[in-house]
Formats: structure tokens, sequence, C-alpha cells
């Protein structure tokens, strides 16, 4: 019995010598966050099967810059990715790049940048790279979307936030926010909040 006392002893006193000659470092690394910010019809459509978003346009009416969150959600990121069918959507606009101060990833394994703007294509794979991205210093990301790259984000459980605006309209057929083969997820509401204007923003969270 006096012998494993003795034992215990010496190891405790041990430990404490060690804790006090310790040269201790914590480094705590916090992840950036991937967010999903985006716009939906009632049905769960980003866009009609055109790729058109004038439906959204004409109900998102209010003219304040931080409407929807949108300013505040902006200043939050510093990185934005899409992939090539949004990227296009935004291209044929014919106006200036909208995030010229955010670094910009577009995924396509097909196409090449046509037009002088900041975006940086990316033909490696999707999940690794974002992956990757995520491990990097700096602020948030900014899923933009649309729905195929969504569903491999979701389905990979990159995405950790989900800031939904939905806009009081049935399309009835379009881009879904996820495209097919997405996986079931379970989320968390954190937040629900009303507009004036009929819309509505639902932010959810990965479930722990
Ligand atoms: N309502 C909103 O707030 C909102 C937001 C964003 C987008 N949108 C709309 O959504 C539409 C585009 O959505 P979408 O679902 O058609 O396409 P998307 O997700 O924007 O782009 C899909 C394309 O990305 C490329 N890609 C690269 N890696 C991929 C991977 N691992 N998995 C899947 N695709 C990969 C492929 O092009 P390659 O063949 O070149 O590889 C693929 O065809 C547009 O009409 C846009 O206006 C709406």
């Amino acid at each position: 019995m006096d012998l494993r006392r003795n034992i215990l002893i010496l190891y405790t006193n041990r430990a404490v010598h060690e804790w006090k000659h310790a040269d201790f470092q914590i480094n705590i690394q916090v992840m950036r966050k991937l967010k999903l910010y985006i716009a939906a019809s009632l049905d769960g459509f980003i866009a009609t099967p055109d790729g058109s978003v004038t439906w959204l346009e004409e109900a998102a009416s209010s003219k304040d810059p931080n409407a929807y969150g949108y300013q505040s959600f902006l200043d939050s990121i510093d990185t934005t990715i899409m992939g090539y069918n949004t990227y296009k959507f935004m291209e044929d606009l014919d106006a200036p790049f909208p995030y010229p101060d955010k670094k910009n990833f577009v995924f396509s394994s097909s196409h090449q940048k046509a037009k002088a703007n900041p975006a940086i294509f990316v033909a490696t794979d999707l999940v690794e790279f974002t992956r990757d991205l995520k491990k990097e210093n700096g602020q948030d990301i900014w899923l933009i979307g649309g729905g195929k790259i969504n569903a491999k984000l979701l389905n990979a459980g990159l995405i950790d936030e989900f800031i939904i605006t939905y806009v009081p309209i049935v399309l009835g057929s379009g881009i879904p926010l996820f495209a097919e083969n997405t996986t079931m997820t379970s989320l968390v509401r954190k937040l629900l909040i009303p507009f004036d204007d009929g819309l509505f923003q639902v932010i959810l969270e990965k479930k722990a």
C-alpha cells in the first residue's frame, strides 16, 4: 500500500515539475466559415430554367445597400466561390464585375476566362480546393452558388452557414438551390427575419 502511495506521489511531483518547466505554446486556429448567401423562390429555385432572376430583381424592391443584410454580409467575407454557370450569368450582364475587392474563384473544368476581371478560374477538385481554402487565414468565404456546386459542397459537409432569402413566389420549375443527388442534411435554424417587402430570410447552421 505504502509503495503504491509513494509511486503516486513520485508521479504527481514529476507531473508538477514538468508542468512548471514546460514551454507552452497554444495555437488556436479558428477556421473561416463557408457561408451560402443566396435568394430562392418558395419552391426552392434560384433561377428560372433559362437562368433568369428577373422575378428576384422585381421582388427585392429595397434600395437600401444593407437590405437583406447584404452589406454587413459582404464586409464579413474576403473570398467568393462560384460555379461556372453563375459566373457566366454575371459575365453576360455586361456590367463591371461585382466583387472587385474580393478574391473570386470560379470552378470550371472546361472553360477559360474570357474577359478581364478579377476572377480566378480553378480546374482542380472543388471539394479539396474548398477544404484547403477554409484552412487559410482570412475572413469568411461566400459560396455564391449555383445549385450544382452548392450540392457538392453540402454533400461534403463544408457549408457552415446558410443565409437564404426567400421570395414569396412559386416558380414551378427552374434551377434548384441544391442540384439533384443532394444528401439529406439536417440544419438548425438560428434566425428568421421578415422584411417589409414580403421577402424573408432564414439563417441556418449545420447541426453539430
Ligand atoms: N438566386 C440567386 O441568388 C442565385 C445565386 C447564384 C446563382 N444563381 C443562378 O444559378 C444559375 C447557375 O446554377 P447552376 O446550378 O446551373 O450552375 P453552377 O453551380 O453555377 O455551375 C455549375 C458548373 O460549374 C462547373 N463545376 C466545376 N466543378 C464542379 C463540380 N465539382 N460540381 C459541379 N459543377 C462543377 C461545371 O462547369 P464546367 O463544365 O465548366 O466544369 C458546372 O457545369 C444561374 O442562372 C445563376 O443566375 C442564382
